[in-house]
């Protein structure tokens, strides 16, 4: 099987199983574990942050920086297919009490002029906004990558708005091996940034949130109560820092098996795709040919694995336990069923 649903479903290598197993540990609630605070260092460092919490998963380091930034009954202002809003089960509602205001972005991305035509006035009738929400490289999207100069363009909108600023960069790594841009610039215009080790750097499990150190101490408490305290966490956190280490530059291997993907796809008859909108390891496109679910039912008979991430649409994700090889042959069995 050529499992193409998501970067999420690596498995750790003996390599990074051999880090887990030799790294020292301590009760991380109580402070005590040296891996945890080494690779909150990693992260703050690299994002160009004060600190860094460690975190059991993107969820809860999106929707901890939500709960942070906000109090009850304040809006945030998040892209409308954006995971945070999209995919969280209802988080920003229920943990942070938020309401959402949506923007319609395009593959995920929206302008400062967006921004601007969102804000409220500040009186006594409207939810004061707090926060606008960033996700780059975007899912929905299709792996879009944000341009630097667009984030600093509704960064400085948000700024003069007084707002606050997030990025959900759970593959930011992505986006900074496709464009070259290291991590830190596009950190550099926002409040928060979450990353995730459990996508493209197959780490099995985890995320980290960086900002401020007064903003951390207060993420931290939030982290506590949405129960993601967790004891010795650095055989997890070992794993994240073998992944920063040995996981991060291969990211270009996926994108250009997404790329190949994307033009042996984008020749079949039934697919709708323009393999320039693909610009990471994401791979979307329209099914003309039968209805998604369908044709990814029929795939995954014959041995590739994808998500209908709607009612003619499939995604198919490049990651670390696909080979060159694996990606040629995934196309073939896509021409295979589509000739049926
Ligand atoms: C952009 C984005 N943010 C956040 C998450 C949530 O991560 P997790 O599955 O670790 O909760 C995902 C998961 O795929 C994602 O794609």
């Amino acid at each position: 099987m050529i499992d193409l649903r998501s970067d999420t479903v690596t498995r750790p290598t003996p390599a990074m199983r051999r880090a887990i197993a030799e790294a020292p540990v301590g009760d991380d609630v109580l402070g005590d574990d040296p891996t945890v605070a080494a690779l909150e260092r990693r992260v703050a460092e690299t994002l160009g942050k004060e600190a860094a919490v460690f975190m059991p998963s993107g969820t809860m380091s999106n929707q901890v920086a939500i709960r942070a930034h906000t109090e009850p009954g304040d809006e945030i202002l998040v892209e409308a297919t954006a995971h945070c809003y999209f995919y969280e089960s209802g988080g920003p509602a229920a943990l942070a009490g938020v309401m959402c205001r949506l923007l319609a972005g395009t593959r995920g991305l929206f302008t400062a002029a967006d921004v601007r035509a969102a804000l409220r006035p500040r009186n006594l009738h409207f939810p004061p906004t707090k926060l606008v929400c960033v996700e780059n490289t975007h899912n929905r999207g299709g792996g879009a990558v944000w341009p630097l100069a667009q984030t600093a363009e509704v960064a400085d909108a948000a700024r003069q708005a007084a707002l606050a600023l997030h990025l959900d960069g759970a593959r930011l790594w992505n986006a900074s091996v496709a464009t070259g841009v290291p991590e830190r610039e596009y950190a550099r215009h926002f409040d928060s940034v979450s990353v995730c080790f459990s996508k493209g750097l197959g780490a099995p499990v985890g995320s980290a949130l960086a900002g401020t150190a007064a903003f951390i101490a207060r993420a931290r408490r939030f982290r506590k109560m949405f129960g993601g305290g967790m004891r010795q966490a650095g055989l997890l956190a070992a794993a994240a820092l073998y992944a920063l280490e040995h996981h991060r530059d291969r990211l270009a291997e996926d994108h250009a098996h997404a790329r190949r993907l994307a033009e042996g796809l984008a020749a079949l008859p039934g697919i709708v795709l323009d393999p320039a909108t693909v610009e990471t390891n994401l791979v979307l496109f329209r099914v003309t040919a039968m209805p998604a679910p369908d044709l990814a039912a029929r795939l995954q008979e014959a041995g590739v694995h994808v998500l209908a991430s709607g009612p003619d649409t499939i995604r198919a994700v490049m990651h670390l336990d696909v080979s060159e090889t694996q990606a040629e042959e995934a196309v073939a069995v896509f021409r295979r069923v589509l000739a049926g």
